[in-house]
């Protein structure tokens, strides 16, 4: 059983090629009654199966769709799962990662989750709050990489990755990971292939987290101040969308934007419609919904979270400062205008906004 071996050095185990190995001493230790002629038979065939599942053996390393698949039956056999109910079964996942393992927590259960939002909702936050927990691993906004969202295989490619564990990033963490996941903008082919991924999503158990922002005229300012950066590059000439001190976020807070104010209504009813379809195309799939406001009024709305995703309580923390915290009125340059354009319209209340937030 020369590929058997081959397969233990390619840190895969043994666990998978010993059933076959007894089989084959089953049935060799069967044959003593046989007649001579049905013993050579028995004998010829267990010998050319032995060598076909060799040759499988050898050929499928380097593959690992088949020892997955092994793997997984190895996993979920030897995991008691009795106390797991029966509505949570198709959430309850026990990855087998490629790139290391698992050890000891091999059946602690893992959950996949995705954070869907959209750019400046608080996401960043929001990430960096989920990955203070020993047991969260998300991943960060790994479809900003166009390649890995040209076409729904190279999504799927992608997301299996990251739910077999074998995503290798800042956040990844120990073994005893609870809840992996990614966070995961709309317009990074979310919307696109929205029907395909609700597929992917309830086949294998992935529950979702939307993440968005009620403010959508405070959403608008923040992508402008992002965009300005990004060309300007404010901090010693590196953009940054996120920042860890109030030295940083009072230069970037200085740049106020002005809104067209003849395209404004139309542009944050745009925005409205964009989310407003995406989610009704993507709510047929095990969710929560959580707004950026709910959570920085009331940050128990973190442990709601953290129960959906059946993971243990725990005080959550980010070096996250807020950019923006003046009133939304010091924010733009052409306050006034702005405020009579929205007046009177259905987005009235945006100019409310309360500043903390
Ligand atoms: C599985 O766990 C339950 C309690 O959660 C226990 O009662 C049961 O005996 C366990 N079964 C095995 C096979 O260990
Ligand atoms: C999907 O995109 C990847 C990466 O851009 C590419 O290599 C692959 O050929 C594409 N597959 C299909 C079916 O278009
Ligand atoms: C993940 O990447 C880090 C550095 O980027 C490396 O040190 C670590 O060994 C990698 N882990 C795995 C399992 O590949
Ligand atoms: C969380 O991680 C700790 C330490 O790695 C581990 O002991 C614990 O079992 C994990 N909890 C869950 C629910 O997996
Ligand atoms: C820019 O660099 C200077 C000196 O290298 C440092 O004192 C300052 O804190 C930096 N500023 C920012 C915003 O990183
Ligand atoms: C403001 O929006 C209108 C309508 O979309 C457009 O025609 C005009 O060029 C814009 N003005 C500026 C300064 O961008
Ligand atoms: C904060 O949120 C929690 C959980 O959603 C809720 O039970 C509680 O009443 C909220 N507290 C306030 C002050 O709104
Ligand atoms: C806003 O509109 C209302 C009428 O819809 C008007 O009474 C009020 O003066 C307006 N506010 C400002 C600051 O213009």
């Amino acid at each position: 059983m020369g590929g058997c071996k081959a397969e233990e050095k390619a840190g895969v185990g043994e666990d998978w090629c010993y059933p076959f190995g007894n089989k084959d001493t089953l049935i060799l230790k069967n044959q003593k009654k046989s007649p001579l002629v049905l013993r050579m038979v028995v004998l010829g065939m267990s010998m050319i199966c032995g060598i076909f599942i060799c040759t499988m053996c050898v050929k499928q390393i380097g593959s690992d769709s088949w020892s997955r698949i092994v793997k997984i039956e190895v996993g979920e056999q030897s995991c008691n799962k009795s106390a797991v109910l029966p509505s949570e079964v198709q959430f309850v996942h026990y990855p087998q990662p490629v790139t290391y393992s698992r050890i000891e927590c091999m059946c602690n259960p893992v959950r996949f989750f995705a954070i869907i939002s959209s750019q400046r909702s608080g996401s960043g936050w929001f990430e960096t709050l989920l990955n203070s927990h020993m047991n969260v691993s998300s991943n960060g906004e790994i479809f900003s990489r166009k390649e890995r969202r040209s076409n729904i295989s190279s999504i799927i490619k992608t997301l299996d990755m990251v739910y077999d564990l074998d995503w290798n990033s800042s956040a990844s963490k120990n073994e005893c990971t609870a809840a992996v996941g990614l966070k995961w903008m709309l317009n990074q082919g979310l919307v696109a292939n929205h029907a395909d991924i609700v597929d992917y999503f309830n086949r294998r158990g992935v529950s979702a987290i939307f993440l968005f922002r009620r403010n959508l005229l405070c959403q608008l300012v923040s992508q402008l101040a992002n965009n300005h950066d990004r060309y300007l590059k404010q901090l010693n000439g590196t953009h940054k969308a996120h920042v860890h001190t109030s030295y940083e976020a009072n230069i970037l807070a200085k740049y106020k934007p002005r809104l067209n104010a003849s395209s404004l209504i139309w542009r944050l009813k745009q925005a409205d419609d964009y989310t407003r379809d995406a989610l009704e195309n993507l709510k047929n799939m095990r969710h929560i919904t959580i707004y950026y406001e709910d959570l920085i009024r009331n940050r128990t709305k973190l442990l709601d979270v953290l129960d959906f995703l059946k993971v243990p309580r725990r005080k959550l923390v980010s070096r996250h400062v807020k950019i923006h915290t003046k009133p939304l009125s010091e924010q733009i340059e052409n306050w006034d205008e702005v405020y009579n354009t929205l007046n009177g319209t259905q987005y009235e209340s945006f100019l409310n906004a309360d500043y903390r937030i």
